[in-house]
């Protein structure tokens, strides 16, 4: 039985900021962002934006595709910027998209790499339940603290992606390679609102256990790197996914696959999914039956290779001109908003900003979330 991606979409801030008037700011050079890094943009979120928002308006884009939403019976939210230890962020998506009571729902971690466990579990889900659909929702948003060389790889998406039989996009294929070692390179404490990381330890270990799990990933299934049509890495910026390619593919359509990214920022569990988006809309190649190599990467790490097969007329499921209207249309913001979002004492004016879907984080009361729809 076929098993994979059979609708998928993403949203991200009805904000952003340039990199180079964070560039002018920080005294840095700006090719330095642009080219150093990869980076042009960088979408920058309101307080009345969160993982949450974000995700019911992906999730809403991607369960419109389907015939039957009561065929959805679990659903699986793959974060690392939960508000809630407890609570999961995806209760609120099910509430919103008014899912059927009789379906599993729960948050997954393990930093970038959560949303591919989150995929590789509704595919064995599936294989065992057939007529189960499974709403994946990989939703983050990524901050450092200013003036540290994160600061301009900072962003933030959630893709959402339907995963069933006989999927109109990717189907997934069996073989894994995969690479789990004890390693501080990146970390969010609990009291902290921003993560810590270890720049040269990250870059170092990502690109050690891409070479671990790929090396896995062609023992397991007995191919080889002419067996890969194309390439999604998970890209925290565009140059960490370059520096990826030329170690092992040098693959012809990885700038198709980072354009969103270079716009977006960061989106961890999202990010590699938003390659895939990216390269799917961006490639006037046609890809039927092309097959793709996923590399998947979460600091602290777990990495993961596999790879999907496109499924015959996938161009039916994608909306280009509706992902490049919802980038085209943020609205810029200076340095001294971007300041102001970043910072705590915005909270009380939660109703000035706009947002990007139908549902708003209207006020925070007695320690509760309120959303509410968005006007
Ligand atoms: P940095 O200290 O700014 O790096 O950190 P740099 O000084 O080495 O400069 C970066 C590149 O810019 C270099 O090129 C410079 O030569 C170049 P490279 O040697 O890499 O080819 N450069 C210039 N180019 C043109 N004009 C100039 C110029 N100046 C310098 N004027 C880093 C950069 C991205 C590492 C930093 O932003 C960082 O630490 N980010 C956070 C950690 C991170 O993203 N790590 C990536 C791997 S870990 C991961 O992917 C997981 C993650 O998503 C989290 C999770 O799993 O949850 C982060």
């Amino acid at each position: 039985m076929k098993v994979g991606i059979d609708s998928i979409a993403f949203s991200t801030s009805k904000y952003f900021l340039k990199l180079e008037t964070l560039a002018l700011h920080r005294r840095e050079d700006y090719e330095k962002y642009y080219v150093g890094i990869g980076q042009k943009q960088m979408s920058v979120f309101p307080p009345n934006e969160d993982i949450v928002t974000i995700a019911v308006d992906a999730a809403q884009k991607a369960v419109a595709e389907i015939a039957d939403k009561n065929d959805i019976d679990m659903l699986i939210f793959a974060t690392e910027s939960s508000f809630d230890l407890s609570k999961s962020a995806g209760i609120y998506v099910h509430h919103f998209l008014q899912l059927k009571e009789n379906c599993r729902v729960f948050d997954i971690k393990q930093a970038c790499y959560s949303a591919t466990a989150a995929l590789q579990l509704s595919k064995s889900y599936v294989m065992e339940n057939p007529s189960s659909r499974v709403l994946v929702v990989a939703s983050d948003i990524v901050k450092y603290q200013p003036n540290t060389s994160g600061e301009p790889t900072q962003g933030g998406a959630a893709v959402a992606m339907i995963v069933s039989k006989d999927p109109r996009i990717l189907t997934l294929e069996q073989y894994s390679g995969i690479h789990t070692t004890d390693v501080m390179d990146f970390w969010k404490p609990v009291y902290k609102n921003e993560a810590l990381f270890d720049s040269k330890l990250s870059v170092y270990n990502y690109l050690k256990s891409l070479n671990i799990a790929l090396k896995r990933y062609f023992d397991a299934s007995n191919s080889s790197i002419s067996d890969l049509d194309c390439v999604c890495y998970h890209a925290p910026f565009g140059k960490m996914a370059r520096k990826a390619d030329q170690q092992t593919f040098r693959n012809k359509f990885l700038e198709n696959s980072l354009i969103y990214g270079s716009l977006i920022g960061n989106s961890c569990s999202a990010s590699i999914y938003v390659c895939l988006l990216s390269l799917l809309d961006n490639t006037p190649e046609d890809l039927d039956e092309k097959r793709i190599g996923f590399f998947s990467y979460g600091s602290g790490s777990v990495a993961e290779f596999f790879s999907g097969i496109v499924s015959r007329g996938y161009r039916k499921m994608l909306s280009p001109e509706r992902n490049f209207q919802m980038i085209e249309n943020r609205m810029e913001i200076s340095f001294e908003e971007y300041e102001r979002f970043s910072s705590a004492a915005s909270m009380p004016s939660l109703s000035k900003y706009q947002n990007i879907g139908s549902v708003t984080l209207a006020k925070i009361e007695n320690d509760k979330r309120v959303y509410a729809a968005s006007c």
